[in-house]
């Protein structure tokens, strides 16, 4: 079995509260993780799903240390990287990044395409094949290299979301974490960055934590589940296991929300026994 590289244990995440129509000097603290464990192993496809505001989102930015923990531990590889600085952290930004949901809003509409994808290798002050690597990860991600001189607004909106898969491999990470990267695409769309992502990880050997609200998305990626619900991990297995026997309530409710076509027996059980549940 491959190695583990990614660990949350007990992770606590208190914010400050931004919601607040007239904030504090300092803002109080909400808690919004209330002790996470995770894991995922170098090459596993994990989807970390739940409803909007179910601290998907904070889950990740936590693991890839974008906010600091109030309380447990992250590590990386091993390392305790809970609490690590910048100067740290800096290595290991290659080896873990990010694909945001929205990629317009990601991308600097001023930038070039290489540009943007160069991102990552400038702040790393690489110097030596920078343009050979933004050219070889804009073809892994299936745009030919006519678009490196093109602007975010000249592009659709799947091929923008291929520029935020070459940004986050352009350093050959280990892991990356797809935060809701296909919820704005029409289905066809959809289905060709799924396929381009499934490609990815076979071909690079990477970890891919992929959060979504949308179980049957899950399915077609991942191997294992986590079911996140009010700042918890409510339920967790193989996808296999856990598509056709929900243990928890809340995991059979979000199954149900999947049309269906995609239905097992299983499920419908689960809706049965739902059903029966409300009255
Ligand atoms: N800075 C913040 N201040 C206050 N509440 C926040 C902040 N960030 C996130 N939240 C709240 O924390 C909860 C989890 O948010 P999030 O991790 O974005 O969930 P998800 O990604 O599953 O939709 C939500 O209720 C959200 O409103
Ligand atoms: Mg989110």
């Amino acid at each position: 079995m491959s190695h583990e590289l990614i660990r949350a244990e007990a992770l606590r995440v208190a914010l400050p509260d931004t919601t607040r129509k007239r904030p504090f000097r300092r803002a109080p603290l909400i808690s919004i993780l209330h002790g996470v464990d995770f894991h995922i192993r170098a090459g596993e496809a994990v989807g970390i799903v739940g409803e909007s505001g179910s601290g998907k989102t904070t889950l990740g930015r936590a693991l890839l240390r974008l906010l600091e923990p109030t309380g447990g531990r992250v590590l990386f590889e091993g390392q305790d990287i809970t609490h690590a600085n910048e100067a740290a952290l800096r290595p290991l930004r290659a080896r873990m990044t990010m694909i945001f949901q929205n990629p317009l809003s990601a991308l600097n509409p001023r930038r070039t395409i290489a540009a943007s994808v160069a991102a990552p290798l400038v702040a790393r002050g690489e110097a030596g094949n920078v343009r050979q690597k933004v050219l070889r990860a804009l073809d892994r991600s299936g745009l030919p290299a006519r678009f490196a001189g093109r602007y975010p607004h000249q592009l659709s909106g799947g091929q923008r979301q291929r520029v935020g898969i070459a940004r986050a491999i352009v350093t050959e990470p280990a892991f990356i974490l797809a935060d809701e990267i296909v919820s704005g695409l029409d289905v066809s769309t959809q289905a060709q960055i799924l396929d381009l992502l499934r490609e990815l990880r076979r071909d690079m050997g990477l970890a891919l934590a992929f959060i979504t609200h949308d179980l049957s998305v899950v399915r077609v990626l991942c191997e294992r589940v986590v079911v996140m619900h009010q700042g918890r991990i409510v339920e967790e297995g193989p996808c296999a296991d856990l598509f056709a026997t929900p243990r928890a309530a809340y995991t059979r409710r979000l199954l149900a929300a999947i049309p269906l076509p995609e239905l097992d027996e299983g499920w419908l059980d689960a809706e049965a026994e739902d059903a029966a549940e409300q009255g």
